[in-house]
């Protein structure tokens, strides 16, 4: 009864900040506070959305009556939007099978939806569900053997394009994760339980949902390398233990050297950088700074790839794709208007599946789409491939 409640209220949702608001009233403080803030005070994630308030487009008259088209041609497909779903860990947490609905969701709207590394869903699961529309993103693992094995999985699976997120050298340290002892695989502490306990009590819906579905969400593609019938808790320690945030260039030449299909570097803000993932063997970088989620005083990703774009370094062959503060179809053509070949969501598909599953996802990809439409329309663009600096004020 609650979800068709939640149903008939996501349909309602008129822009991203309407789901955002859904989901922050269904969700506990200890998640969705996670989600929100970001790396230490939080200023980066919300640099990110800021930054798109210093750029305006300039629309172009009379156009002409050519119907719009929004479709982009990425490694050789053509996709129906000019962005794709971003790689979000645990998302269970937030609603339970969120990575399969929003899988689901990407392969009905024919966008890519990256299943993250410390997804929920495995690689073989989410990859059944959206068979051409799945990317992976490899947390490289302490031990070469796990890299190469996901790496083999993700291509049996029939994944086409590998994501290495390269800007993860130390496990995060989030505020609000200390403040609620609650981490990732960790319950709350003694000192923290009273409150957090009354704060959950405050949020049947995600209580009642999380009791459902069994309590924490288990890492599914990390169970292999788990003990024979590991409970999620310790799946959750072997992640920890295995993974492997600080390496270096030689191991992306290694994955090159071993992943036939496509590889994208995710979380690139350097100008300097761009060339060497060139030289790696990257055939796209994503500029990011992981939502904010890591640094609170990393530059925004908006202001990363202007500058990226603007310096004639970064004239090499290889795609730029974006992502960090993306919440309206004006962002998306903002973002490719500076220098974007592709864009991706994070928070604002999160916020959909969070507030109203698998229609909240859908809703939150109609709003995008039906907004990039519009924008492209009212700036006399009528191809999104066509967007350039041109269109930028
Ligand atoms: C809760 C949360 C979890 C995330 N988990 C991952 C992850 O597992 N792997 C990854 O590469 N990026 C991860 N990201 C970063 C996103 O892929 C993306 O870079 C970022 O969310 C984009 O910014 P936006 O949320 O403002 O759109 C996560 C972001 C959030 C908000």
């Amino acid at each position: 009864m609650a979800n068709v409640a939640l149903m008939g209220h996501v349909k309602n949702a008129v822009t991203i900040d309407d789901l955002k608001r859904m989901a922050h009233r269904r969700l506990p403080k200890f998640v969705i506070g996670y989600a929100e803030q970001g790396a230490g005070n939080g200023a980066c994630a919300t640099g990110n959305v800021d930054a798109f308030e210093g750029y305006n487009l300039v629309p172009r008259a009379l156009a002409g009556q050519e119907p719009v088209d929004t479709s982009i041609q990425i490694f050789g497909r053509r996709y129906a939007q000019p962005f794709g779903i971003s790689a979000v860990g645990v998302s269970g947490l937030y609603r339970r099978g969120a990575d399969t609905l929003l899988a689901e969701a990407a392969r009905e709207a024919n966008i890519p939806f990256i299943l993250s590394g410390s997804g929920a869903a495995s690689i073989e699961t989410v990859a059944k569900v959206a068979p051409d529309h799945t990317w992976y993103q490899l947390y490289p693992a302490k031990q070469a053997r796990i890299t190469n094995d996901f790496i083999d999985r993700a291509g049996n699976a029939g994944v086409e394009v590998l994501v290495i997120t390269v800007d993860y050298p130390e496990p995060n340290r989030s505020e609000v994760a200390q403040r609620t002892g609650v981490s990732v695989g960790r319950g709350p502490t003694l000192r923290t339980f009273p409150s957090l306990a009354w704060n959950v009590a405050q949020h049947p819906g995600w209580l009642l949902d999380f009791i459902a579905s069994g309590g924490t969400p288990e890492l599914e593609s990390w169970r292999n390398y788990a003990p024979k019938g590991a409970k999620p808790a310790e799946i959750f320690k072997v992640f920890n233990e295995n993974w492997c945030g600080a390496f270096g260039w030689d191991e992306i030449e290694r994955i090159r050297a071993v992943w036939p299909g496509k590889l994208v570097i995710k979380g690139i803000l350097s100008a300097e950088d761009v060339p060497r993932a060139v030289a790696a063997g990257a055939d796209a970088v994503t500029i990011s700074n992981h939502g904010g989620n890591k640094l609170d005083r990393a530059i925004p990703s908006l202001q990363a790839l202007a500058k990226i774009c603007s310096e004639q370094r970064a004239a090499h062959d290889v795609l730029l794709f974006f992502d960090g503060g993306i919440r309206r179809g004006t962002d998306v053509l903002t973002a490719m208007a500076v220098g974007a070949s592709f864009c991706f969501l994070g928070r604002s598909t999160l916020y959909g599946v969070a507030a109203g599953g698998a229609a909240g996802a859908r809703r939150a990809l109609e709003i995008m789409s039906e907004e990039t439409r519009y924008a492209l329309a009212m700036i006399g663009c009528r191809r999104a491939a066509d967007i350039c600096r041109d269109f930028l004020a």
